[in-house]
């Protein structure tokens, strides 16, 4: 097995194995491993004895379940890691995801990069707000928007571990689509706004999938986002051809009357090689 490398001095978590072909993905956290399979067997050759902790979940159990103890300590109180001197609080008993998205880093430091003192920066789909997080390292006054308490409240612990405080910043709970239209009545308007929603997502008896919805969800998004503002728009999933995103998100920028006066495509980290499944697209509106 050939690990991939640590990003950066300031980064301890990160995927240190990746084969999409064979099913089997590691990814470190602060010497903690977890290992996720696609089929029902733990993999025989991964080097248990570098790692402080081992767990593994097999992809092909609920997404919701507790990833099990296989080798090293046993991880059982949250912790935290570090992403390019950011803080993120990690809990292996969470089921569904530990806290992080390991394959959004760079695009969690454009973030940062791209935030400053004076803007305004909105996150939909937030989860555990690391996007949030990002922008208010960078100066922004951020909005963290999710349908679930649990989370923004690890949000904000997210925000505690990096000195943030949490008077300067916003959280909205509930729809990403109730709360987009609510601002546009309201003529609210952001520097920057984050789209990174699940593949599929039911609230109330309104379903949305990525690789249908993606044009009505950029409109909303669109039309709150301030002239000369960006989105970024992610997509998280197999699913759907990166033309085909792309030319719903340009479709639903056009539908809110606004104009993409620059689209950037971003590769995923290098580590998560041979696998696409995270489209990424930099706008620029006017
Ligand atoms: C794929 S995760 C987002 C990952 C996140 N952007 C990050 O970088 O860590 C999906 C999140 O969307 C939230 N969610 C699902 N449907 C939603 C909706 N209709 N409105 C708002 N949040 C929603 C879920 O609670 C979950 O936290």
């Amino acid at each position: 097995m050939t690990f991939s490398p640590q990003p950066s001095p300031d980064t301890t978590a990160w995927r240190i194995f990746h084969d999409a072909s064979d099913g089997v993905w590691v990814d470190n956290f602060d010497g903690r491993w977890l290992v996720q399979t696609r089929s029902g067997r733990f993999p025989d050759n991964l080097p248990e004895e570098d790692a402080a902790s081992v767990y593994w979940r097999p992809r092909d159990l609920d997404a919701a379940t507790e990833p099990t103890h296989r080798a090293g300590g046993v991880v059982d109180a949250p912790f935290s890691v570090t992403e390019n001197g950011a803080l993120f609080k990690i809990d292996f008993s969470a089921g569904y995801s530990p806290g992080i998205f390991l394959d959004q880093r760079e695009n969690r430091l454009l973030v940062k990069e791209k935030s400053a003192p004076g803007q305004k920066v909105l996150n939909a789909f937030a989860y555990t707000g690391a996007f949030s997080v990002m922008a208010a390292l960078g100066g922004a006054e951020t909005t963290t928007l999710d349908l679930s308490k649990t989370y923004l409240d690890w949000a904000w612990e997210n925000f505690a571990l990096n000195g943030l405080s949490r008077e300067e910043h916003h959280g909205c709970k509930g729809d990403t689509f109730e709360w987009l239209a609510t601002f546009a009545r309201q003529g609210r308007e952001f520097d920057g706004v984050i789209l990174d929603p699940p593949t599929f997502s039911r609230h109330r008896k309104k379903t949305f999938r990525t690789d249908r919805d993606y044009a009505s969800l950029a409109e909303l998004a669109a039309k709150v986002t301030k002239r000369g503002g960006w989105m970024l728009c992610c997509a998280n999933t197999h699913r759907l051809r990166f033309g085909d995103y792309r030319r719903q998100v340009e479709e639903g920028i056009q539908l809110a009357g606004r104009r993409a006066t620059s689209i950037d495509s971003k590769p995923m980290p290098k580590e998560f090689c041979g696998d696409d499944y995270l489209k990424t697209l930099w706008v620029e509106v006017s």
